[in-house]
């Protein structure tokens, strides 16, 4: 079956979810235009959830997707909370920040029976998930909604092991992705390769669709990957100006600045590889750094620097996530960029 038939939509391109980076209002746009909006959830409460799918639901009644992360919760380890706030210091200190003023906790939550409930009232055609999946019984809960079930792959081993697990469809996230690697079965960043390199890969192994993910910005970009199999395209980087994200001006700047030709995968603002523009701490304490606590424990420690950082207009101190492809970036609506990306189809 074709992917839009699967998933109930007009054209094969899909927003990516981008937790943080944009609310309802993405989703919406991007649904309407015929392609598939998303809502990352893994920075809502649920609550926050149930307020954003009360809006696409006054909004459209068109197939949406929603998005959860199935990371399992770590331990809190002080000694490594500690080693990793010393390193902090000289960073504190400089903004005048009290280390003993900050809490810890999680900054990310995964997918949960919580979430589930929420899913329970309105029925999506559509959840994604990253970071593998969650436990079986909630898979099967989503999937009891009559949802499709889609997931981050990032090796082909990831693409058997999520077709084994019963997923709809399967997402190449390549490495020049933006935002959190989906990578699930090791953590071995050796084990990444770039979109043109998987994808083929990925649809040769696999029965089921394959949508394209990573450094795709452009109609031509969307028409290679379907060229190489893909059943459809998940692009996030090039919403991110839309006005409809609700991104800093100092994440927009960047963007739109030469800063957005050097990306780096970097695991010091969440504990997880993520690829974001190079900014002063990455280069300071180097982008993936080993004393950095557990996805999603580091959040803590730095977001009281990126905080004052981005009251003194820099973005020193912030995630700056975007793919190593940010050229498709463009201050347009997203129904306009949307049918854009489709127009070699
Ligand atoms: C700002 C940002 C936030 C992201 N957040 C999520 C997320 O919450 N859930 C998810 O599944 N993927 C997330 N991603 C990854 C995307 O799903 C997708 O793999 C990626 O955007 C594709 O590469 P591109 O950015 O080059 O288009 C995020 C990407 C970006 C750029």
């Amino acid at each position: 079956m074709k992917l839009t038939e699967l998933l109930g939509i007009d054209l094969p391109i899909l927003q990516a979810p981008m937790a943080g980076a944009h609310g309802s209002a993405l989703t919406i746009a991007v649904s309407n235009a015929g392609g598939l909006g998303s809502l990352g959830c893994a920075m809502l409460t649920p609550d926050g959830i149930r307020a954003e799918l009360t809006a696409i639901r006054a909004k459209t009644s068109k197939p949406f997707n929603v998005n959860f992360f199935c990371h399992t919760a770590p331990a809190p380890d002080a000694q490594r909370e500690g080693q990793w706030r010393a390193m902090l210091t000289p960073y504190y200190n400089e903004y005048g920040i009290d280390p003993q003023s900050i809490p810890a906790g999680p900054g990310r939550t995964p997918f949960s029976a919580e979430a589930a409930d929420v899913l329970s009232e309105f029925k999506p055609a559509v959840v994604s998930f990253h970071f593998g999946l969650p436990p079986a019984h909630l898979v099967a809960r989503a999937k009891a909604l009559g949802a499709k079930i889609l997931c981050s792959a990032t090796t082909v081993d990831e693409a058997l092991w999520l077709e084994a697990h019963g997923v709809d469809a399967i997402i190449a996230q390549g490495v020049e992705a933006g935002g959190h690697r989906g990578i699930f079965l090791s953590d071995d960043l050796t084990t990444q390769v770039g979109t043109f390199a998987l994808l083929p890969q990925i649809v040769r192994a696999v029965k089921l669709p394959v949508i394209a993910a990573g450094g795709i910005a452009d109609a031509r970009g969307v028409a290679a990957a379907m060229a190489l199999g893909a059943a459809g395209v998940q692009c996030g980087t090039a919403y991110l100006l839309c006005p409809e994200t609700n991104i800093s001006a100092i994440h927009r700047a960047a963007l739109k600045s030469e800063a957005a030709r050097h990306t780096a995968l970097t695991n010091i603002f969440t504990g997880r590889p993520a690829r974001g523009i190079v900014n002063r701490v990455m280069k300071e304490l180097g982008s993936m750094n080993s004393a950095a606590p557990a996805f999603p424990l580091a959040t803590s420690a730095i977001a009281p620097l990126r905080a004052k950082a981005e009251a003194q207009g820099s973005g020193d101190f912030s995630p700056l996530w975007s793919g190593q492809n940010a050229t498709g970036c463009r201050e347009v609506p997203a129904a306009q960029l949307t049918h854009d990306l489709a127009a070699e189809l």
